[in-house]
């Protein structure tokens, strides 16, 4: 039994989209939040389910979690003076990628930390020697027993730090320890994302002294305590980058609103590239895009920040699949983020991988079909595609879209998508709501 999305595609989506909080801000900042003993007021929380899950982890060891307005699962109150446990091993953990940065918090603020590995998607090997090469580099011993890492320190010491690769993770749980080391600690070759200044600006409130977040070095003055602060947390930048695309894909017209037009720009210019209409809002704070013709093909790299997102791979992958003309993407830093290709297939497209790259042919229209999603990204995507492509498409398992999504269908329909989530115990279950559709098509 599972949930699925069944979709009707062919309407162009047209209208406005408020865009939820960045989802992989808050999972740094609510970790961040952990190391106050007192009320840390997080704001424009998404609610979706990698955020429930690391609420309901840091809830398990000990930290109070409350939202003032129970109605209102976007603001959330936490204070980490209850934490009795500095070991995260539990069912929440394991599912979330980023419980990583339970390690820095826990180590940074009580010198001692051992978590569970992490989940997340399996979108490559996704290792995390620089995240460890950095807690020994501040003197922590680390080691990893039983799918658990182990760090603990009898001192946290500021120390430079290079980073081998360009890592958001790592960059964000080094900032959390080192926001109570002794000293300055300096990370070189940091990751730049927005979500990695955003952390920083939330630590900062909280009264650490971390300088030059957003650029690839960055200082960090190590204080004794953090405190209380209340913070909002950036747009997502992703939900609205998948937002555009879906309005380049289905040819419509989509305001994405509450969002930083700056954290876009990467995304935007490709769109316009592909031929599509982008227009800023005067307010700075909303995006229109538009495509009164065809799309056509382009180059895209992925690359980290300022660079074009990892995460926007697959959504614009699935316009290319729509535009005139040979399209290349090369996938430059997860090796496994080309699983959709064979379900884009499925569908109509005309794509092969060889490598890092996806060549792209072109084709007038895409057809529904059965699709599973593989990981978050990927999973908009497929629906995206559906959305895009004519008759009826069920995307399975949509609990990697939900990770990250919040009321996604919910969105789409309100931009005029027909999309439907509905729980099929089987295959025949599935096959009589694919019917249903079908026949409402027809
Ligand atoms: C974060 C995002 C994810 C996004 C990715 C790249 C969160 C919760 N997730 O993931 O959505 O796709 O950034 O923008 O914020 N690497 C190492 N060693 C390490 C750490 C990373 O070799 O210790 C490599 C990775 O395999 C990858 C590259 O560095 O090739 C970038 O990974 P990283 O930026 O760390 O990604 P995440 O933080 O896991």
């Amino acid at each position: 039994m599972e949930e699925q999305y069944f979709i009707k595609g062919g309407n162009p989506l047209v209208g406005e989209v408020e865009i939820s909080g960045a989802k992989n801000s808050a999972l740094g900042i609510l970790a961040a939040a952990i190391m106050a003993d007192e009320d840390v007021t997080v704001r424009n929380l998404p609610d979706v389910s990698d955020i429930r899950n690391f609420l309901e982890a840091i809830r398990l060891i000990g930290a109070q979690v409350v939202y003032p307005d129970p109605d209102d699962p976007h603001v959330v109150k936490i204070n980490g003076r209850g934490i009795q446990s500095l070991e995260a091993n539990n069912d929440y953990i394991r599912q979330i990628r980023a419980s990583y940065y339970l390690i820095g918090a826990l180590l940074g603020k009580y010198k001692e930390a051992a978590v569970a590995l992490p989940g997340g998607c399996a979108i490559g090997a996704r290792p995390i020697n620089q995240h460890q090469k950095g807690f020994r580099a501040l003197g922590a011993d680390v080691h990893i027993c039983n799918g658990i890492i182990f760090t603990k320190a009898e001192r946290l010491i500021g120390k430079s730090i290079y980073l081998d690769v360009v890592s958001v993770g790592a960059t964000i749980n080094i900032m959390l320890a080192a926001s109570m080391a002794e000293g300055t600690t300096i990370i070189e070759n940091a990751a730049k994302e927005p979500h990695v200044v955003d952390v920083a600006q939330m630590l900062n409130q909280m009264g650490a002294d971390i300088r030059g977040a957003g650029t690839s070095r960055i200082r960090i003055y190590g204080v004794r305590k953090l405190h209380g602060a209340d913070h909002e947390i950036i747009p997502d930048q992703i939900e609205a980058g998948t937002f555009m695309c879906a309005a380049a894909a289905t040819r419509g017209d989509v305001t994405v609103t509450h969002v930083i037009p700056q954290h876009l720009e990467s995304i935007t210019a490709k769109l316009v590239d592909m031929g599509a209409m982008v227009e800023v809002a005067e307010t700075n704070d909303a995006l229109r895009v538009w495509a009164p013709d065809r799309l056509v093909s382009t180059t895209i790299k992925t690359l980290p920040h300022p660079g074009f997102p990892t995460d926007m791979q697959s959504q614009f992958a699935v316009c290319l699949t729509l535009a005139e003309g040979t399209s290349l993407v090369t996938e430059t830093i997860f090796e496994n983020r080309f699983q959709y290709a064979d379900e884009l297939t499925k569908m109509g497209a005309n794509l092969t991988v060889e490598g890092t790259t996806a060549f792209i042919q072109g084709v007038k229209g895409l057809t529904g079909a059965t699709v599973a999603a593989m990981d978050l990204r990927a999973g908009a995507a497929l629906v995206i595609a559906g959305l895009a492509a004519e008759g009826v498409t069920c995307v399975e398992h949509i609990k990697y879209i939900q990770r990250g999504y919040e009321r996604f269908e919910e969105k789409i329909r309100s931009l005029g998508g027909d999309i439907r989530r509905v729980t099929v115990h089987d295959r025949e279950d599935q096959k009589r709501e694919l019917l249903k559709l079908q026949l409402e098509v027809i």
